[in-house]
């Protein structure tokens, strides 16, 4: 039962902080084409895509890490247990407060204004900087998860 948890908590974190790592490299080759409308165009598709898929992912992670540490010896007042919850939960409140609204304000903008406004480049900018931000707190997790210190 406990390898069965164990199996979906890291098939979920390994969707969310994968599709993260994944997100970083095609928002980077689209940065590097020097072009900024296919950098909007990619972080627009993006945008939409993460939305989905790493609210599930989020839910579905601390969901099994909880039930995780209700089935195993592992504590809740555990520091590295107690850390990885905090993040997770600093990186959904992220999602839902600022990626979420942010990122259909900006889509919405693409539909009124076209993809090289200066207003779609600045909140693209900040959309990229809170990807950034995600990806690093998912690590710092994984680091705990792993090392337990
Ligand atoms: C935020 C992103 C998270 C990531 C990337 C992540 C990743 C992982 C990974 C890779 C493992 C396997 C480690 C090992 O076998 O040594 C693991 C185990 C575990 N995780 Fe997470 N986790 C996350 C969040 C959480 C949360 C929020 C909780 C609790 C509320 C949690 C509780 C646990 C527990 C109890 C284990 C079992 C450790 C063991 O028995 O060895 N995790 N996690």
């Amino acid at each position: 039962m406990a390898k069965t948890i164990m199996l979906l908590h890291v098939l979920f974190a390994t969707i969310w902080l994968g599709g993260s790592i994944y997100t970083e490299s095609l928002l980077a080759g689209a940065n590097r084409s020097g072009s900024p409308k296919e950098a909007m165009r990619t972080l627009s598709s993006v945008v939409r895509t993460n939305d989905r898929l790493f609210g599930a992912a989020g839910a579905g992670t601390v969901v099994f890490g909880f039930w995780l540490v209700i089935v195993t010896t592992w504590e809740f007042e555990m520091g590295w247990v107690a850390g990885g919850l905090v993040l997770a939960l600093v990186a959904i409140a992220l999602a839902i407060a600022f990626v979420k609204p942010k990122g259909q304000a900006f889509n919405d903008l693409i539909g009124e204004r076209g993809l090289d406004d200066p207003e779609v480049l600045a909140l693209g900018k900040q959309l990229q900087m809170a990807l950034h931000a995600q990806t690093g707190i998912l690590f710092v997790a994984l680091l705990l998860m792993v090392y337990k210190p």
